[in-house]
């Protein structure tokens, strides 16, 4: 078991956003949270790496109750993250952002470290813009370096917050591509999506999160052998 997430809440100011949530991607898996806007798909996230000041329940990774710990030390036992807002230096180079991401592997980390020119082979609409300022490239590029950045830190499993968001067809293809190869590469991830064909030709399983709580999970292609497949989403 890679990630464990047994009952977890987490309330801002009186609202409950999480209200007893359980899950579980298993190491290798790619997993999708599927969810319109508001369910709490971000909240999710931010609450397994420890930004949540209210929050309850217990995360387990890698068999460690992390539900305790400070954001920097969940991140140093092999838990990458990339929130919706991408937080890239835009002044920096790209090959600037990534040196910014590298990281020591953690501890029981079996794969090969990350460098820029590996990253360049497995996001090859980067590697002509390592020069180029990260404030200077297309929006979906910017993804791609968010989530290149986050490899450089050597994770053994990556949160990712709707990387297909926003972005035009062919990249989002692209995309696809790149979670399918950090799969691959040993890298377990759980995404938030509302785009069910993109969550479809990544994970094979997924939970769908409504108000907070998990209304239903399984296999991805069972959200597709019924009329209602969408409904959650609409
Ligand atoms: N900082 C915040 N303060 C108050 N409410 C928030 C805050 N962030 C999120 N929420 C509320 O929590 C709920 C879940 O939000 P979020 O996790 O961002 O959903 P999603 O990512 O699925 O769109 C929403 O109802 C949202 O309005
Ligand atoms: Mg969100």
């Amino acid at each position: 078991m890679m990630l464990r997430v047994e009952n977890l809440t987490a309330t801002l100011g009186r609202a409950g956003i999480l209200r007893g949530l359980d899950l579980e991607v298993n190491a290798g898996e790619v997993v999708a949270l599927l969810g319109r806007n508001g369910a709490g798909k971000s909240t999710t996230l931010r609450t397994i790496m420890g930004l949540t000041a209210n929050r309850a329940g217990r995360v387990l990774f890698q068999g460690r109750d992390i539900s305790r710990l400070p954001t920097h030390r969940i991140a140093r036992l092999g838990m990458g993250y990339v929130p919706e807002d991408r937080r890239l230096f835009s002044s920096l180079s790209v090959r600037e952002n990534l040196e910014a991401g590298r990281r020591e592997p953690p501890p029981g980390y079996r794969g090969e470290a990350w460098t820029p020119e590996r990253l360049f082979e497995l996001f090859p609409n980067l590697a002509g813009l390592g020069a180029r300022r990260a404030g200077k490239i297309s929006g979906g590029e910017q993804q791609m370096l968010a989530i290149a950045r986050t490899l450089m830190g050597n994770p053994v499993m990556m949160l990712l917050d709707e990387p297909s968001e926003g972005l035009a067809p062919l990249i989002v293809e692209q995309m696809a591509r790149v979670i399918r190869a950090m799969q691959s590469a040993g890298v377990a991830v759980l995404l938030c999506e509302q785009n069910l064909r993109f969550a479809r030709a990544v994970a094979s399983r997924a939970y769908v999160i409504q108000q907070g709580l998990i209304s239903r999970q399984g296999e991805v292609e069972s959200f597709f052998n019924e009329n209602s497949a969408n409904d959650f989403l609409t």
